[in-house]
């Protein structure tokens, strides 16, 4: 309980930790509930939970998923929609049931009423059992950017110019990445009664620190996590590069 950090050698190694902690809640919860990551972080997890649920190690019949977010102006078919990455990472390798998988749609027509539907469906599974998370260079999780309040619940953000830059390298111009998305919020993230966070790469070691040692402020989002009362954070070296462990 309260934050436990490992510091592992390799993004292989956070991968194997990362994927071995969701395969153990599964285990002890069928049909848990989990909140899901896009980017390039978890990939690597992804894959190693698609071995294992080739080996037979893992079910997720009864599984339900919510992704964190998804860009507003993309759809499915998409090829940089997160509905697309997460079919092609892990849906369609696993049996997972197409109706409980959900991802914020981002061509809905009414997204405030999107928004807060999918808050109620997260309500009605019982709420998030444990939620992945990533880490933006500018301390973001989820989508969840840099500001003067915490977001509380699922809704439409415009996506900062720092992000926008970081997401450019998945699209051939600039003009074409998303200016906005959709994403739970903090108060949505902080419910979830068991938090996963990876971090990995050097380029991720300053933000870390300071998310988990600095001052808990809006203005770097993942500091709220200090007063969640069940993280697991999984780090590899480089990202691990500042934390005193
Ligand atoms: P990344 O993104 O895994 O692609 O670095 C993390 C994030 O922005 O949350």
């Amino acid at each position: 309980m309260g934050m436990n950090i490992y510091r592992v050698d390799s993004y292989d190694a956070m991968s194997e930790m990362a994927a071995g902690i969701i395969c153990r809640q599964m285990k002890e919860k069928p049909d848990s509930v989990l909140g899901l990551a896009t980017g390039s972080t978890p990939v690597g997890m992804y894959r190693r939970i698609v071995e294992l649920y080739g080996n037979g190690e893992v079910d997720f019949s009864k599984a339900v998923t919510f992704n964190l977010d998804e860009y507003r102006g993309l759809g499915r078919e998409d090829e940089q929609s997160y509905y697309r990455f997460m079919h092609e990472k892990l849906f369609s390798h696993i049996n997972i049931k197409e109706e409980n998988t959900h991802i914020p749609d981002g061509t809905a027509e009414d997204g405030d009423e999107q928004c807060r539907r999918y808050e109620e469906q997260i309500r009605r599974a019982g709420g998030i059992d444990l939620q992945v998370l990533g880490i933006g260079h500018n301390g973001h999780i989820g989508f969840n950017e840099p500001a003067d309040y915490y977001p509380v619940r699922t809704h439409c953000v415009d996506l900062s110019e720092s992000t926008i830059e970081a997401n450019r390298r998945f699209f051939t111009d600039i003009n074409e990445v998303p200016k906005q998305a959709y994403t739970t919020g903090i108060g949505t993230i902080m419910r979830a009664k068991r938090i996963l966070l990876l971090a990995c790469g050097e380029d991720k070691a300053d933000i870390l620190a300071r998310a988990l040692t600095g001052e808990v402020t809006p203005r770097v989002p993942a500091s709220i996590l200090q007063f969640h009362p069940d993280v697991t954070v999984v780090a590899d070296a480089g990202a691990a590069k500042y934390l005193c462990i």
